[in-house]
């Protein structure tokens, strides 16, 4: 397999250190992108250097919290400048991570998803974009975001998938031949699971107590209720399970 250059938008992330691990082990260049790296695709400082003599970017980068507008606001700008940046600097394509579900979503964080992708994909550079089911990663920031030893987390189904299953899978985009006209792939755990019954194996660990709600109140709550962001038929299952990925973890 030829040596490729590429640069990791968001490379200190949840997903985005697992990217820049698997392209590193295959052997690629990677150009790590982020704030913390000196790299802000948002106002544009430290871009163009960054981007000098890469071939492919993988967007991972994310904006920190669910306000739908600000996200919205931050992939808006993250594309264009990817875009405009890129195509300077004469890359020749971008690989993005979206969730599964973002095309149905009428609100919330996914509704940001559903722009960060239109917005990439109205060029000028070609697109490639994976939908990912949650992260099993991703749990603990829920927890982290509630106060006190009671977390109440929506009893809604999920297939949730580990972030290194889905940054080889990105990865395996990124570098495979030109697809046109297959549908957006999806990759996803190997089963469905209630985000707050996994969300309570992880809160005994730290001593959280976590009781399920029924989410209502929640953007798109029905939806995902009625299995709406759970993968479709094409999707790719991969393990580990939640309960397997905890047991690896300190
Ligand atoms: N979380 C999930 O369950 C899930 C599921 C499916 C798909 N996804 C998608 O996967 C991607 C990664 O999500 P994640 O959970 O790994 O995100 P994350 O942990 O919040 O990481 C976000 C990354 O973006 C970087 N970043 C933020 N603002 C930036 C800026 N202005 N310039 C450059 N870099 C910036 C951050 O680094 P600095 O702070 O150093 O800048 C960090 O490296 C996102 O597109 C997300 O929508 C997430």
């Amino acid at each position: 397999m030829s040596i490729t250059t590429f640069a990791v938008a968001g490379a200190t992330g949840r997903l985005g250190r697992h990217v820049v691990d698997v392209l590193t082990e295959r052997g690629h260049q990677v150009v790590p992108m982020s704030r913390a790296t000196g790299v802000d695709i948002i106002t544009g400082e430290g871009l163009a250097e960054a981007l000098t003599g890469v071939e492919v970017i993988i967007d991972v980068a994310s904006w920190h919290s669910s306000d739908q507008d600000a996200a919205t606001e931050f992939f808006r700008t993250s594309a264009r400048n990817l875009h405009e940046y890129g195509h300077q600097a004469g890359v020749a394509q971008i690989t993005m991570a979206s969730i599964i579900g973002a095309d149905k979503a009428t609100a919330g964080f996914l509704a940001a998803k559903k722009v960060h992708e239109e917005r990439l994909l109205s060029g000028p550079l070609p697109v490639r974009i994976l939908r990912a089911a949650q992260f099993h990663e991703f749990v603990g920031r829920l927890l982290d975001w509630q106060q006190g030893e009671v977390a109440y987390l929506p009893a809604l189904p999920t297939q949730l998938v580990a972030c290194r299953t889905v940054a080889e899978e990105l990865v395996d985009l990124a570098t495979a031949p030109a697809a046109p006209g297959t549908p957006i792939p999806e990759i996803a755990g190997p089963r469905k699971e209630i985000m707050a019954e996994a969300a309570q194996l992880l809160g005994a660990r730290r001593g959280i107590k976590v009781v399920g709600v029924d989410g209502s109140g929640m953007p798109d709550a029905e939806l995902a209720a009625n299995g709406a962001f759970l993968p479709g038929p094409h999707a790719k299952l991969a393990g580990p399970t939640f309960q397997e990925w905890l047991d690896t973890q300190p």
